[in-house]
């Protein structure tokens, strides 16, 4: 262990990738008192020089070798596209850094799971940036499922659509459901767990890969979980309702005023669970109709608690909230996606140890 990682002081990180997220890494581990960025490493050196600027004392380079070579550099943290993810941080693992990797973990679940593997032989942190995870809204509604205030969910539904970059090599799935399947991962209590998906997707515009895609998870529970994103809708909607037995929540996240609401309203079957489906259907339903709450929320960076999360994750020598396993799990869904995409939406079972 680094003498860093023990006494309280900063700890040495290199950013690998100046594209277009690298350089919010960049700023956040710049301003969390955690970090001593030393490095921001590019193929195009250029990019990295330019990202820095003309005064900074931080060294910008192409060679990665260097960065792994520095004994000062206690972790890397890596925003090359995903097709690059295992090469450049199984390189790191090796040299005995710790690692962040930005979503998705990997380009396929068994690459995700060769570098799980290693950081655990390693004994060294492996953490995945699912950054939705780190806003106060996530970390809110995580709360009030995990305590009950919802009752047992029945269902989740999670709209992310905007005009939006048509990525080369991902498809519409790849590139903007992790932050939903990582949301979703993170909010369930543990015995709610997806066991099985189906996808659906087009491309209309003749991009080579679907733009708008469509998931439909079975929960073990008997619930349902929907994610539905899209880079071609001229208006951007960013909402996830998680319906319970108590309450049902709508998180809209480009309203800032007021991004949760809780609906204390739902349905109920007035009549006992035990009887049967003959009589159930003549059953009355009755709707209750209570009160809306808005909790209070922080603005806060949610890059910057998940830096902060990185460094005490190395510091006190446990999983990060969103570690490598958390990236693995979202991995096995988008790789069942996939697989459901090419037979036209059918139901993959997904593998177990969720
Ligand atoms: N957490 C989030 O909300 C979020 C948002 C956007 C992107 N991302 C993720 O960040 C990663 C990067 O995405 P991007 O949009 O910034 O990509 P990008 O193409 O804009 O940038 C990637 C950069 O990596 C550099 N690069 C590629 N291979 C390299 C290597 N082997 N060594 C050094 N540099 C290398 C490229 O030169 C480029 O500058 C992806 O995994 C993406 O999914 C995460």
């Amino acid at each position: 262990m680094r003498k860093t990682e023990q006494d309280g002081t900063p700890l040495g990180v290199a950013v690998i990738g100046a594209g277009y997220w690298g350089p919010n890494l960049v700023r956040n581990f710049q301003s969390s008192p955690a970090w001593r960025l030393r490095w921001l490493c590019d193929l195009d050196v250029a990019r990295a020089e330019k990202v820095l600027g003309g005064y900074s004392t931080v060294q910008a380079t192409a060679d990665y070798a260097a960065v792994l070579a520095d004994p000062d550099v206690a972790a890397v943290a890596v925003a090359t596209p995903a097709g690059t993810h295992l090469d450049v941080a199984l390189a790191a693992l090796r040299a005995g850094k710790h690692v962040l990797v930005e979503k998705p973990l990997a380009a396929t679940y068994a690459d995700g799971l060769r570098l799980v593997e290693e950081a655990e032989q390693r004994g060294l942190v492996l953490m995945c940036d699912h950054t939705y995870c780190y806003t106060p809204a996530v970390a809110r509604i995580r709360e009030l499922v995990h305590g009950g205030e919802l009752g047992e969910i029945h269902y989740v539904d999670s709209v992310r659509i905007n005009l939006g970059l048509v990525q080369k090599d991902v498809d519409v799935l790849w590139d903007l459901a992790p932050h939903d399947l990582s949301i979703l991962d993170f909010i369930l209590p543990e015995h709610v767990q997806p066991v099985a998906v189906a996808a659906h997707g087009a491309d209309p515009i003749g991009a080579g890969q679907a733009c708008i895609g469509y998931l439909t998870l079975q929960l073990n529970t008997g619930a349902i979980a929907h994610v539905h994103v899209n880079w071609l809708s001229p208006t951007k909607v960013r909402t996830t309702m998680v319906g319970g037995a108590k309450r049902t929540l709508v998180w809209d996240d480009l309203n800032p005023a007021q991004r949760i609401a809780v609906f204390d309203r739902g349905v109920d079957l007035a009549a006992p669970a035990e009887i049967g489906a003959e009589e159930r259907r003549d059953m009355l339903v009755s709707y209750r109709t209570g009160d809306m709450v808005a909790p209070a929320l922080q603005e806060k960076e949610a890059l910057r608690a998940m830096v902060d999360e990185f460094a005490a994750s190395i510091r006190e020598r446990r999983p990060s909230r969103t570690d490598g396993r958390a990236g693995l799990r979202v991995l096995d869904i988008l790789e069942a996606a996939s697989r459901s995409l090419e037979f036209r939406g059918a139901v993959v079972g997904l593998r177990t140890g969720h």
